[in-house]
């Protein structure tokens, strides 16, 4: 099971697996219960199930591939001896699952050699799994997904997300008070993994957040790029945490000029 395909068929099972777990958990929870506490910030939360899927998708895969090495959310590092790593966000959306939004996913990326092969994004309070194996393009169930056609900026539904840091999200106040009156409107979904797969379905033309990380990213990037979007960081830079800016070729460009002089790091 080395080929992208076969990383897909695999990260696929664990991802429905730890879906499955987690739509069955979920309505025990509520938002003052002491399954929850708090990491970087009070807006920062952690519950009980992002542990368990983590442990859950861990144990799956370290059973079939027990040399590969895995990068999590919750867990960090685990070291290993193969060319593969798993890049996983046990649920992308935390604070929608707690509130019982259905904008929340399990996100699994395959990588080898540093690159990423095959995504997963199971979306499953949606009943959607969103994947993708590099050269055999996007899917959601047997669809295959191809992101809207550029549009001009002003006709252009643009998704964005914030961090967990006040100062962070002063910034990101500023930058959006400047882009909403040059766009359509703006999405704030919740969870960058189901934005960046709904750039790919075409139900936003673009998405922009600056400081996510790379489990947020690393499976749904697979699935939009898959399906023709263009994704990046400002002025040619990767999208590694810095600015992550996804959307069809030519509307990228536009929506990176717009931002580029809101940039609060023009000048580092
Ligand atoms: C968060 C979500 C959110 C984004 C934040 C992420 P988490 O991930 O993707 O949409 O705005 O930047 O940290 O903490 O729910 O896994
Ligand atoms: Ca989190
Ligand atoms: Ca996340
Ligand atoms: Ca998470």
């Amino acid at each position: 099971a080395t080929t992208p395909a076969g990383f897909l068929r695999l990260a696929e099972d664990i991802a429905r697996e730890a879906g499955d777990m987690l739509l069955a958990k979920r309505p025990a929870m509520s938002t003052r219960s002491a399954d929850i506490q708090t990491k970087s910030s009070p807006t920062d939360v952690v519950t009980v199930l992002d542990r368990a899927s983590e442990q859950l998708i861990r144990e799956r895969i370290l059973a079939v591939r027990p040399g590969d090495r895995i990068l999590g959310e919750e867990e960090g590092d685990h070291p290993g001896e193969t060319d593969v790593r798993w890049v996983v966000d046990p649920i992308d959306g935390t604070v929608n699952f707690l509130y019982g939004l259905s904008d929340w996913a399990v996100s699994i990326a395959v990588e080898v050699r540093g690159r990423v092969v095959a995504g997963v994004v199971n979306a499953a309070a949606r009943g959607e799994v969103f994947t993708a194996a590099v050269g055999e393009g996007a899917w959601l169930g047997g669809e295959r997904l191809r992101c809207n056609p550029a549009v001009p900026l002003g006709q252009a539904l643009v998704a964005t997300g914030f961090g967990y840091d006040a100062a962070r999200r002063a910034v990101q106040a500023e930058v959006l008070t400047a882009v909403l009156p040059r766009v359509r409107d703006i999405r704030r979904g919740g969870s960058c993994a189901v934005d960046l797969c709904s750039v790919a379905c075409g139900r936003v033309d673009a998405y922009y957040e600056r400081g996510v990380n790379y489990w947020d990213y690393a499976a749904a990037g697979l699935v939009a790029a898959e399906a023709g979007a263009r994704i990046g960081g400002l002025n040619g830079r990767p999208y590694n945490g810095d600015l992550t800016l996804c959307a069809a070729p030519g509307l990228f460009e536009d929506l990176h000029d717009l931002l580029v002089p809101l940039d609060p790091e023009r000048d580092a």
